[in-house]
């Protein structure tokens, strides 16, 4: 239920703008309060009455009406709703959004709140696809705005392929969960995420191939469920997730002792692609090319940080995650890692480079936990991420 939610809702100029009104009354029904805003364009799709009508409210549409301006600033519009919703997102506005203009009501509204933003865009096939339109949805992301959709399907305009608006049913579900407490309020969960870098002298290191989707995916969807968030992470290629608590490391050692110091937790998740082996001594100035040919490297092994603290007596969190990325007998290979490390579960996945998920945006993984194997189909990293941070809430 949305009882005493209020949620600012900026429909933008398309065809799918018609959706919004049933987005109101869904939101209505469960309780929650609407502000809708309509942009220029979402003038010529629906009517501000209309929307008024199932709002029950007043619509907000020019950002130099003085009369609302005297009534309530546009600051204040922004900053006393729980969450602000975008749909349909346009690629104007999406643009807009990631270039922060503020030159109508809803871009000034955008720009001047701290409030959690929600969009749902609607465009074009081509024009979703369009290079300049993702980057700003890659700029978004790293802002940390949430999205749903673009749906794929037929389109208005005759096209078929990504762009059509998420059902108001599925906008509504997402909004449900952003506002909701969150089936992981009060927990707290350890995520490891990217590679190590091992280094050999000030120069030159050893790693793991790491993007550190997975994991920052994963911590964001945990943190939606309300969780309370470390997020251990190494130098990875991907921005750190929002509202959670990141803490940067380098090394495998700098790993270890970061998640004992963040115990106790509730949970603990190790996505990070920790470098096996260090080199003993790291070279304290580069070691230079020369005459005696390649040095010899004297490695040591790593410690295994998923094992330690599965094995914990005391402080052991009480569900311990890991993952297994494999080339070859993806499923026997992690069965027999979830036994030997003692984890709760292994998440497997193929990582042969022919599978493009080393460093992709998709994921197939096997959740292997003590019943058995139970294979997923592949996804999008952000859709695996919701989806085990699901089956993490509903086994606590
Ligand atoms: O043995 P392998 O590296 O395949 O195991 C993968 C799992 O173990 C992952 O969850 C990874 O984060 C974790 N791991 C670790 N410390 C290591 C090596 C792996 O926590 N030194």
């Amino acid at each position: 239920m949305l009882q005493g939610k209020r949620i600012l809702l900026i429909v933008g100029g398309g065809i799918a703008a018609f959706k919004s009104l049933e987005l109101i009354r869904l939101i209505r029904k469960a309780g929650g309060a609407v502000t809708p805003v309509l942009t220029k364009a979402a003038h010529e799709f629906v009517t501000p009455l209309s929307a008024s009508a199932l709002a029950a409210d007043k619509v907000y549409t020019d950002l130099f009406d003085l009369t609302d301006e005297a009534e309530m600033g546009h600051i204040e519009l922004s900053r006393s709703a729980d969450l602000i919703v975008v749909a349909p997102a346009t690629a104007d506005l999406i643009a807009k959004m990631a270039g922060g203009h503020a030159d109508d009501l809803a871009s000034t509204l955008l720009m001047a709140t701290d409030t959690p933003v929600l969009i749902a865009p609607a465009m074009n096939v081509r024009m979703w696809l369009h290079p300049a339109n993702q980057r700003n949805i890659a700029t978004l992301e790293a802002d940390g705005i949430q999205r749903i959709g673009p749906d794929e399907g037929d389109m208005a305009c005759g096209e078929y392929g990504p762009g059509r608006m998420s059902e108001p049913q599925a906008i509504f579900d997402v909004i449900q969960t952003q506002l909701s407490d969150g089936p992981l309020s009060g927990k707290h969960v350890i995520v490891t995420s990217g590679p190590t870098h091992e280094p050999i002298d000030p120069v030159r290191y050893i790693a793991n191939r790491s993007s550190g989707a997975q994991g920052t995916a994963l911590a964001t969807a945990l943190a939606r469920l309300g969780a309370n968030v470390t997020f251990v992470t190494g130098p990875a290629m991907v921005p750190p997730p929002q509202g959670v608590n990141v803490v940067p490391v380098e090394t495998a050692d700098q790993m270890l002792n970061a998640v004992k110091s963040a115990l106790p937790a509730d949970i603990a998740i190790f996505a990070a692609a920790v470098a096996d082996w260090r080199v003993v001594s790291e070279a304290k100035n580069k070691i230079k090319k020369g005459k005696t040919g390649a040095p010899k490297l004297n490695l040591d092994e790593n410690p295994d940080i998923l094992a330690t603290v599965s094995r914990l007596r005391k402080n052991r969190p009480d569900l311990v995650v890991g993952f297994a990325a494999e080339t070859e007998n993806v499923i026997a290979n992690a069965t027999a890692k979830r036994k030997r490390k003692r984890c709760d579960w292994i998440v497997a996945n193929d990582v042969s480079p022919e599978t493009g998920i080393m460093g992709g945006d998709e994921n197939a993984v096997t959740v292997i936990d003590a019943q058995g194997a139970e294979s997923w189909p592949r996804a999008s990293k952000t859709d695996v991420a919701r989806r085990l941070a699901a089956r993490i809430a509903d086994a606590l």
